[in-house]
């Protein structure tokens, strides 16, 4: 079971970063892990590219999400969008299929609310069929303050065990 995960956040002691780290310490056993941290050496995304000529980057990329279960998201809200970085490692996805059915968890870390960058962030996994529910995604407003309190450790705990169990079939 392979989670990868996503930091919208390239700041170093970035709140969203750090929210991806606690996430993984406290992930069930079993979980592997994978943090990208190549966000902001992918190119920018350019359709002339997508093709033979695909970026050794982009490859790097796109191999990872094909072993992956389930997708993690943590990202803070700019100027009332998404970052523009994690807005380009989406539009390299695009013209594939991998995140198509892949239960995502979408957390929005930003000072406020982060209402416009959840809406905008659903709207674009689901145009590109990832699997969003309600109940994977979750706001962390002052997140610079949360990543200290138990009380959302404890949130977060719950919180990746939800995804765990979303990749997994019925019985
Ligand atoms: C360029 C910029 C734009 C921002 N715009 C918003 C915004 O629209 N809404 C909001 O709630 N916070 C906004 N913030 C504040 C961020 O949510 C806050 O700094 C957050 O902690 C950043 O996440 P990080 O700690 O992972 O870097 C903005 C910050 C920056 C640097």
């Amino acid at each position: 079971m392979v989670i990868f995960a996503i930091s919208g956040s390239l700041r170093q002691g970035s709140s969203n970063t750090s929210i991806l780290h606690t996430l993984k310490s406290v992930a069930p056993a079993g979980v592997e892990f994978i943090l990208y941290e190549n966000v902001a050496s992918l190119p920018h995304f350019n359709p002339d590219l997508d093709n033979e000529n695909l970026p050794q980057e982009v490859k790097e990329l796109r191999g990872m999400l094909n072993r992956s279960n389930a997708i993690l998201i943590s990202t803070p809200e700019y100027a009332h969008g998404i970052p523009g970085s994690l807005k380009n490692v989406l539009d390299w996805l695009v013209s594939t299929v991998l995140l198509e059915n892949k239960p995502t968890g979408i957390i929005l870390g930003s000072a406020s609310e982060g209402n416009y960058a959840r809406e905008s962030l659903i709207e674009i996994l689901k145009t590109m069929n990832a699997k969003v529910s309600s109940d994977l995604v979750m706001t962390l407003p002052g997140a610079r303050t949360k990543n200290d309190d138990p009380n959302t450790w404890q949130e977060l705990k719950s919180f990746i065990e939800g995804l765990v169990l979303a990749t997994q079939p019925l019985s």
